[in-house]
């Protein structure tokens, strides 16, 4: 293998086929391409995405942090079925310097699901860069700061997307928590605090100038909570600033190949986050990259594929946080996994309602019958990101 610091590329030889991972701008890569015209080795080009010191696949499909729900049994079924980086759940400064259980035991990470990004918040700056001390202690590839979340025990004090008021300290402490590591820094944040202050396009250069090294942004107000429409227009805003030379990645609504293909075309930005579309369907990250390579969509999954990658992510649930708790944070994911199969409810009701292993796995079973019922053909369940 050999490095080329000239073009930031790294290339090795697979089979007689040179294959190139494109570290770089896109036309940068074009211009290369012609010089190699007349080379008889046949060329694969893989294009990459830098994010610091972390080249990960161009147009990442990032896994979205989410309280509850991006722990690792999740990121694992996510991670088999197509997401490119993936982040925990948010973490809290000032319960990691005190060292609470609950929250140390998050920056739980594994080897296989790198690269992943641990995301922080807090509002005092120096417990935020002591923080990040401490999460660099389990080596994950990005340390992320949560500038977006709506809740208001979290943004009263200043956290969260609370930090979207005091612009000054948003950036202050970004560039404090930049200092403080090696690692690539990376912020997550919202349009703005409500409509009157979407400042994001600013906000996004002045957080890229104290050297953070990718932005996500949800496209909703602090105000807006989860409610209404995700409105990109001032991410895309973003990207048409020609002083912005970070990744820019989208988020906010996306729940279909078709919709990721839109916003993508639309918005021009550099990767996509997704969050709720992927609870209980991980298959999104799949389905979106094959509508990107191919502009077809993939059959759903079939009822048995939807069970087994059910019962890895149960049993590493259980596996991982205990039998009362991982059967009871399973809950929230059994909606979408079982989606759309008719007359679904009453099992539903029975699973969630169920505290036992044996009686999960039995009504699922049961549940893989009734399915059985409507169609000899078991994938013909089409997913619809609406709930029935
Ligand atoms: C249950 C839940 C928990 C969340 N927890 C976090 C969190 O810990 N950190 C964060 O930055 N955003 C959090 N979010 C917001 C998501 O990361 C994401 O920005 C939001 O859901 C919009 O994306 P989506 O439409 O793809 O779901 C959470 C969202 C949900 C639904």
């Amino acid at each position: 293998m050999r490095i080329s610091r000239d073009y930031r590329t790294l290339a090795r030889e697979e089979n007689g086929t040179l294959v190139w991972f494109w570290i770089g701008k896109h036309d940068e890569y074009i211009r290369r391409i012609r010089h190699q015209d007349n080379q008889k080795l046949s060329l694969k080009i893989i294009l990459m995405l830098t994010i610091g010191n972390l080249n990960i696949p161009d147009f990442p499909l990032l896994l979205a942090p989410m309280e509850d729900v991006s722990d690792p049994p999740f990121r694992a079924v996510c991670k088999e079925n197509g997401a490119d980086l993936m982040y925990t759940e948010f973490i809290s400064s000032e319960a990691l310097i005190r060292d609470a259980a609950q929250s140390v035991a998050k920056l739980d990470i594994f080897e296989a699901e790198k690269p992943i990004g641990i995301q922080i918040f807090g509002h005092n700056i120096e417990v935020m860069r002591e923080s990040v001390e401490i999460t660099e202690r389990v080596q994950p590839n990005i340390i992320d700061i949560n500038y977006g979340c709506p809740v208001k025990k979290v943004t009263c004090k200043g956290a969260g997307a609370g930090i979207l008021q005091d612009i000054p300290k948003m950036v202050k402490m970004t560039a404090e928590m930049v200092k403080a590591t090696e690692l690539p820094v990376t912020v997550k944040t919202r349009l703005g605090w409500d409509d009157n202050t979407k400042y994001i396009v600013e906000v996004a250069e002045r957080l890229q100038d104290v050297g953070i090294r990718a932005i996500a942004i949800h496209g909703r107000t602090r105000r807006q909570m989860y409610k209404g429409e995700a409105d990109w227009t001032l991410i895309g805003k973003i990207k048409d600033n020609p002083r912005m030379n970070i990744p820019v990645f989208g988020n906010g609504d996306v729940d279909s190949p078709q919709k990721a293909s839109q916003m993508r075309q639309q918005y021009g930005v550099d990767g996509i986050m997704i969050g709720r579309a992927a609870i209980g369907y991980p298959w999104i990250f799949n389905e979106i990259k094959h509508y990107f390579a191919t502009g077809k969509l993939l059959p759903p999954p079939s009822i048995d594929e939807r069970i087994a990658v059910f019962r890895k992510h149960l049993d590493f649930s259980i596996e991982w946080k205990g039998l009362k708790l991982g059967l009871l944070e399973m809950r929230r994911h059994y909606t979408n996994y079982f989606k759309s199969i008719p007359h679904v409810k009453p099992f539903r009701y029975r699973l969630v309602t169920c505290d036992s292993y044996d009686g999960v796995l039995g009504i699922v079973e049961e549940l893989r019958k009734h399915a059985y019922q409507y169609t000899e053909r078991t994938d013909q369940f089409a997913y619809s990101p609406s709930p029935n």
